[in-house]
This record gives structure tokens, sequence and C-alpha cells, in this order.
């Protein structure tokens, strides 16, 4: 239903699995193992799954003529396409309790945010309706709202510090499900009954291991089974039972502890926070009151835009970690298996096989199956080989006597658990993508200025540069099925600036210059769409002076050219990335538009970055990409 790869990404032909694993099995070198793969799909077969696809889908080339770099305050895409913006911040969502209007001196109060877009669009995904159809005229649109500024979402920012301000921002995060249709060429959000915000203040299960486990029971929740909202939600995932996964990434800046503990260090919790502030109107978010309620943030959270009464669930059984996505592909048995990245510096790549097999025909029957499965982390040999290490408890080092009381205590303590068995420190794990139609999967590694440093971890063979300004996508090919245990990698491309002395900064594109990959997404023909998330500390500045502000790229993964389809305006990030099945309308997000250096927006000068997209305070928004001629996107 919500399957935008024609199923090609929920098959894999077990006749065609034998002949990659021989091959990979003989010592080729890293590249010469993509060369060999590709030429294998051809003669096996695979490449009839695009034929299967229809006549919509190109043969995978990139269709159009690149867009330069670019410092201006706007969106520019190829010629033959346009971009209009559809839902910003601010934007009723469509609910039918009310549609308040953005009023453009931020004086919109918390109750009234409830039921607008959210702040800082990040990750999203189209569910065609009605549920089981492929439309691609009228959709569900569940969406990420990942964090705040403060300067802008008040009239007079921080000053005056209030519990309403608190409840407007924690109103302002986490996720948005809104109806959108076409109407006449001109897409819109519609008011609609599954219209819904989930915010820091929804209620909501928790699931798996960790459920009613005594390290998740709060005075508010003495069954361990019951938090408040989501928030801090970046990247997501989907399942081919049509639900929405959103992932909690920097939820330790809303958290205050005057001495943190070894898992509260852990997880980067300190006794300042970010600058949030949420801790001074809302004794939960302040260790001293509820040591626990930490635990009950940093998990991938299930949501079903298409029951507006559904509670979302929070399912422990993927582990606790800066999430960043949840990519989910079946394997032939029909077993989930979830890729995630934790994004901080030195982190590790996960995986997560459920222990259950998807069922096509019982929805009900696949809403738990992310309960029940095997946890493991990734371990990345200078040989361009890999394995999955199982993170189950009494497995591998993770017992009692280590330290680990349970596979609660495994999944709470994620991180603690990856250290324990030797996972690969990476690069800042960020989105992880599959390619449907050889169940590759590649995962940007979006910086490290820390790899290297003295007493930081050096370089190795999947992350190769020292103090890396520019970051890397990494690939890599179960060796069989997706729930394999061991895997063959390369690196898909390096980035850079080619125009820099350094060799170790200029990167090795083969097409046009970018950095800090973040958002990725393998459409059904095979693009690879890569968005980056240059910082604006560095935006344009220092090695990435001359190259502008943040931009999308498309990759042809055959050949390896990358070719820049879209800037972004002045400060902003570009993130989340969708698009209709007949893939003539795509929508992606710009996030942040107008962020100064510091991050936090002067509320006496809103503007004084950007006024994108209306003129006014700047607002991340939506944008719907199409054709002109309505062809499909890209090819
Ligand atoms: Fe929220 Fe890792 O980007
Ligand atoms: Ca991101
Ligand atoms: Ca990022």
């Amino acid at each position: 239903m919500s399957d935008n790869y024609c199923n090609a990404e929920l098959v894999l032909n077990p006749s065609s699995s034998e002949p990659f694993s021989s091959i990979l099995n003989t010592r080729l070198s890293r590249r010469g193992f993509m060369q060999a793969t590709v030429a294998t799909a051809m003669v096996t077969g695979m490449s009839a799954s695009l034929t299967a696809c229809g006549s919509t889908v190109g043969a995978g080339r990139l269709g159009f003529t690149a867009v330069p770099l670019s410092t201006e305050d706007k969106v520019i895409v190829p010629p033959g396409y346009r971009a209009d913006v559809m839902y910003a911040w601010g934007d009723p969502i469509g609910s039918l309790k009310g549609m308040p209007a953005f009023k453009e001196d931020a004086s919109n109060t918390a109750a009234e945010q409830a039921l607008q877009a959210g702040m800082h669009h990040d990750g999203m995904w189209f569910f065609p309706y009605p549920y089981g159809s492929q439309s691609s005229e009228r959709g569900l649109l569940a969406m990420n709202h990942e964090y705040v500024d403060d300067g802008l979402l008040h009239t007079d920012g921080t000053e005056n510090w209030s519990a309403e301000k608190v409840r407007k921002a924690q109103a302002a995060v986490g996720v948005s499900i809104v109806e959108v249709q076409n109407r006449g060429g001109r897409w819109q959000v519609v008011q609609s009954r599954f219209a819904r915000r989930i915010t820091a203040s929804t209620p909501m299960d928790i699931a798996g291991p960790a459920a009613g486990h005594a390290s998740m029971q709060t005075n508010a929740d003495p069954s361990g089974r019951e938090v408040l909202g989501t928030f801090s939600n970046c990247a997501n995932g989907y399942t081919p039972w049509g639900t929405y996964l959103t992932c909690e990434e920097n939820w330790q800046d809303h958290f205050v502890s005057a001495n943190p503990n070894a898992n509260e260090k852990r997880y980067g919790i300190n006794p300042k926070g970010a600058g949030y502030n949420w801790h001074q109107h809302d004794k939960r978010f302040d260790a001293a009151v509820e040591p626990n309620e930490a635990n009950r943030f940093g998990w991938v959270v299930e949501i079903d835009p298409f029951d507006p009464s559904s509670r979302p669930v929070k399912r422990t059984a993927l582990g606790r970690m800066g999430h960043e996505g949840a990519t989910v592909t079946l394997a032939a048995d029909g077993r989930a298996v979830v890729y995630m990245g934790d994004d901080k510096r030195f982190e590790y790549i996960y995986k997560f096989v459920s222990r259950n097999a998807y069922n096509p025909n019982d929805r009900a029957a696949n809403m738990n199956l992310l309960d029940e499965g095997t946890l493991y982390v990734a371990r990345f040999n200078a040989d361009g080989s890999g394995q999955w290490i199982e993170l189950s408890h009494g497995k591998n080092g993770l017992t009692a006597a280590n330290g680990f009381a349970d596979q609660a205590d495994v999944v709470i303590r994620a991180r603690a658990a990856g250290d324990k068995v030797g996972a690969t420190p990476m690069d800042r794990p960020e989105w992880v993508t599959v390619d449907p139609r050889t169940k590759e999967v590649y995962c940007t590694l979006t910086n490290n200025s820390d790899r290297g440093k003295d007493g930081k971890p050096g370089v190795d063979a999947a992350n190769p540069r020292k103090n890396n300004l520019f970051g890397q996508i990494i690939r890599w090919r179960e060796d069989g099925d997706s729930h394999a245990l061991s895997f063959k990698w390369d690196l898909f491309v390096q980035a850079g600036n080619p125009a820099l002395a350094d060799a170790n900064l200029k990167g090795n594109i083969k097409g046009d210059a970018f950095g800090s990959p973040d958002g990725l997404w393998i459409d059904p023909s095979g693009l690879l769409w890569i968005q980056t998330d240059v910082s604006t500390s560095t935006l344009n500045a220092k090695e990435y002076a001359g190259m502008g502000n943040n931009q999308m790229l498309v990759a042809d993964t055959k050949s390896g050219e990358i070719r820049r389809f879209l800037t972004g305006p002045k400060g902003c990030e570009i993130t989340g990335i969708t698009a209709t099945p007949d893939m003539k309308t795509m929508f992606i997000n710009i996030q942040h538009p107008g962020e100064p250096a510091s991050e936090r927006s002067d509320p006496k000068n809103p503007k004084a970055v950007s006024s994108w997209p209306f003129g006014g305070r700047p607002r991340a928004a939506t944008v719907v990409i199409r054709r002109t001629d309505g062809g499909v996107i890209g090819s």
C-alpha cells in the first residue's frame, strides 16, 4: 500500500541471491565488488523488476540540467521543473477541531500551535490514500518537526520565559499527519479527519523488551508503559503495513542532570541541557525529579496515520540511541529488517530483524512485528567485509557479570552494548536507504571533525579521513538475504571541496561538489537522492567557502555520477524526501531557513538571514516539486 517500490523491495528473488554470494565470496577489490553486482543484476534478470514498475520509471540515468551553487534566498530547481511551497510552519493542519491562522508576529498560543504545522520539518513519508491504493493524487503525509528556534517561535524569543512558552515549544515539535491532494495541478493540505499533531505531550505506549522495566518507571507512570510525547524527531521510516516510523535523535538536549551518571553521560545529558529550558517549567525534564524520564526517549516510534485515534508506540526492541532514521526492508521469508544510524560522532550502525514474518493479508497482525526480534550492531573490517554482532542478553559478553541485567538493560543502554561487543565507531551515521532492485544499502556518514584527534578514535577503512569535514556515503551488500550476519562494503563517495589544496578535503566526487550528506533516498528507478546538512556555522565559510547554501543532488549509482538538482534558501538544511508512486510529484522539506550560526534567531530581527518563503519571518516548509511537462522527476 505505501509501497512506492512497486513491490520490488518486498521480493528478493532467491535464485538471484546465490550468484551474488558466490561472486562476493571471491577476492574482489571493493570497487570490483560493486561493478560485479551490477553486472550480475543484469544477467540474472533483476532489472526485470524495473520493467514491472511500469513505463514511468526511467533507466536510472540523470535526465536534468544541473543547477549551480547558490547563495540566493530561494529554492532553485532545474529548467523544466517547478517548486511550490505547500505546508509551512504555522499553517493549519486541516484539523476538524479548528484552523488557527499563522500570526506573523509569532503570537500564536500553544493551543493554536498544536493545530498548526510544527517547526523545523524533517523526515516524512507520503502514504497513498485510500489505504492499499497506489494513488498519486491523494495521500496522507506524515512528517517530523525536529526542533524549535525559540528566537522565531515566540514574539520576544526567550525573554520572559514561561510555562506557556515551554508548552508552545512542546506543541511545535513531534509529528504532523496531514491529508494532501492534487487539486487541479496544485497540491494542498485539505481539512481532514486524519489531520493531527503528535507533540511532546501526546500520550503514547511503550512496547518491547523495555516496557514496564524498573528503569522506565516514573512518578507519573509507575507502570513504565506510558509516556507523554516524542520530540527531536529527525529522519524516519515507513513499514510495508502502512505505518510511519519517527526517530528520536537529539532528545538529550531537553534534559538536565546536575550530576550525570554513566548512562546519562553516554547519551550526552549534562547539567545545562542545550538551552531549551523545558525543565524550568516541566519537572520531568530534570533528572533530580524524574531520574528515569530520559530512559523513555531515544526510541523509534510507530504511528498509524490511517487511524487518527490510534496511539503511537515506542518500539524499544530497536534500541535506544540518537536515532536518525529507521529504514525497513523485507527478507524473502517476510521478516522485517530495519537499518538504523545513531548520529553522534563515533556511534554505530544497527540492524533489527523481526522474529515473525510480515503478513500482507493481515494488517493487524503486523502491528506489533517490531516488538520481537534480534538487534545487531555493525563492524566494518579493513578488508571490505563486515559482521552484524548480536545484541542479545547473555551473548557476546552482554551478561549480568558485565553489568547488563537483562534485555531491557541492553536496549536501554544500546550504546554501551555496542561498545562491549566491539562495533565500529562511525563518522556520524545519518540516513539509510535500500536499493529496491539490488538490496544494496547506502548510509550517509555526515562528517566528524573529531576523527583522529588526540584521545579519539583514529581513521579506519570505513572512516578514512582525519578531521573529516565533508563526510562520505558507505554502502554494503548482505552476504545473502537482508537478515544475513555478514556483508561486504565499500565507500560509494567521499564528499569534499575540490577547490581546496588539501587532498584530505578534496573528496572524490564524480560530478558536483557537496559536503555533509544527510538525507538519502533511492527512488524506484534506482536514482540516489542526497540532501546536505552543512551546519549554519560552516555554511559557505571556512573549508566550505564558495559552496553556497545547502542542496540536494542525485547520483546514478551505476556510473557514480552525481548531479546537483536543487539549492535551498539561506540558512536552511534540505531534509525529508518522498514522492507519489508515479514519481511525478516529489515532496522535500526546507528546515530552519534563516538559521544564524548561533542556531538561535534574534527575535528583534527575525528576517536577519532569510525571509523565505513568503517575505516575512522565515518558516520551515514542505516544497512540492513537479516537472512542467508532467513527467517523471529526475529522469
Ligand atoms: Fe537531525 Fe542527524 O540529523
Ligand atoms: Ca538529519
Ligand atoms: Ca545532520
